[in-house]
């Protein structure tokens, strides 16, 4: 992975840098209309005015992970055909993980490619949509159908635009960097468990090597593996399970977040590391807590178990029918992709879940 990623809140400064470096024949920016009310307009274009970007043009969508499908990528390139971008023209996306992953595709494709930079707004965006090369839209009703991998030009990841967001999102996206933390090292992981996302003020001084941390876990995962054929696996950590909870809440009618169900996984993915690879009861306990505490209790009983071992078979990561694969660990900082775990071994893990939540 070569792309270059900035951590700084002067992102109109580095806007401006990266603009003169480029020289696009014309430039725009895609955005979503809660992105573009909270920092787009109020924040980012007063920066711009004046500079090389003064007569970019902003396309707003609705917000939403709805909106990331086929049919929005049409406008897209409808309004790119109409504002008259060319094969050297750039597009910025700016704004969470559907406007990232919407954009990186809509530009992979236009003209058979043109050149596009991140600018994540969400905690989920910064440290794992924007970041990695995967660009995709929904289809069919599923996730990511269709997409290619290309990376942006450049992403650039500040922090103070969190503090926008709602609690939700923080929670969300605060997941994945628990799950980094957890590839990472003991030392990370202690470090994430001190923070509290909900009241924080995202300061700089904090945030942006914290970020740089999470960012700089999956950077080296990709940079090994980048079309997902081997270590790869290992961001899945949390995910199948995860994946689960999440597919089984969205059927029952009360969607949950995907860095809830994320979180959910992660207790899921250390009992069963612990039972099956030794990873330490006290760091299965400390995360059961944490979790608890922010993200509250996902409620099952034994009566979900089929619907949840069914879902986990067919998550389209595991590509074995007859087992279920899962990224352990050994330890903090030492994963192992593809466990092999049969249905009996996965109930009893979800069974300990439970009896750690107190359900
Ligand atoms: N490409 C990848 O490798 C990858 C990895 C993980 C997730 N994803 C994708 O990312 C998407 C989820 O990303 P997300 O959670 O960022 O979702 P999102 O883009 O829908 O953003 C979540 C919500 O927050 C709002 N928002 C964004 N920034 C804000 C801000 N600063 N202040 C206030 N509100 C703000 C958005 O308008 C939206 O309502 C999914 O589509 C998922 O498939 C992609
Ligand atoms: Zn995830």
């Amino acid at each position: 992975m070569s792309q270059k990623i900035f951590f700084t809140n002067n992102v109109g400064k580095i806007l401006e840098q990266l603009h003169d470096k480029l020289a696009p024949s014309k430039t725009m920016i895609l955005t979503d209309n809660n992105v573009d009310e909270q920092y787009v307009t109020p924040i980012l274009s007063p920066v711009l005015v004046g500079g090389p970007l003064e007569d970019i043009d902003i396309m707003s969508i609705k917000p939403g992970e709805e909106h990331k499908n086929i049919d929005e990528v049409k406008n897209v390139w409808k309004f790119f055909e109409e504002y008259g971008m060319t094969r050297s023209s750039l597009l910025i996306n700016i704004g969470g993980g559907v406007i990232t992953d919407m954009g990186g595709f809509a530009a992979s494709c236009f003209k058979r490619g043109i050149r596009f930079i991140n600018v994540p707004t969400t905690i989920l965006g910064a440290v794992d949509a924007a970041v990695g090369g995967k660009t995709g839209v929904d289809f069919n009703g599923f996730k990511n159908e269709i997409g290619v991998f290309n990376e942006a030009e450049a992403v650039i990841i500040s922090s103070w635009v969190f503090e926008s967001l709602p609690h939700q999102e923080r929670l969300s996206g605060f997941a994945e960097m628990m799950k980094h933390a957890m590839l990472s090292s003991a030392e990370d992981f202690d470090e994430i468990l001190k923070i509290n996302v909900i009241d924080n003020d995202f300061y700089e001084g904090v945030w942006l090597p914290l970020l740089e941390k999470s960012v700089g876990v999956k950077r080296r995962i990709v940079k090994a593996d980048p079309t997902e054929k081997g270590l790869r696996k290992a961001l899945n950590l949390g995910h199948t399970a995860g994946h689960a909870f999440e597919s089984f809440a969205l059927k029952g009618g009360n969607p949950i977040p995907h860095g809830y169900a994320v979180a959910w996984g992660l207790v899921v993915a250390a009992v069963l590391s612990n039972v099956h690879r030794g990873l330490p009861s006290s760091i299965l306990y400390r995360l059961a807590s944490f979790v608890k505490e922010k993200y509250g209790v996902f409620h099952i009983t034994c009566d979900d178990y089929p619907e949840l071992l069914e879902f986990m078979h067919h998550d389209k990561k595991n590509l074995t029918a007859d087992a279920v694969r899962f990224t352990l660990l050994s330890d903090l900082g030492s994963p192992e992709i593809d466990c092999s775990l049969s249905d009996e071994e996965i109930s009893v893990g979800l069974d300990v879940f439970r009896d750690l939540f107190g359900i």
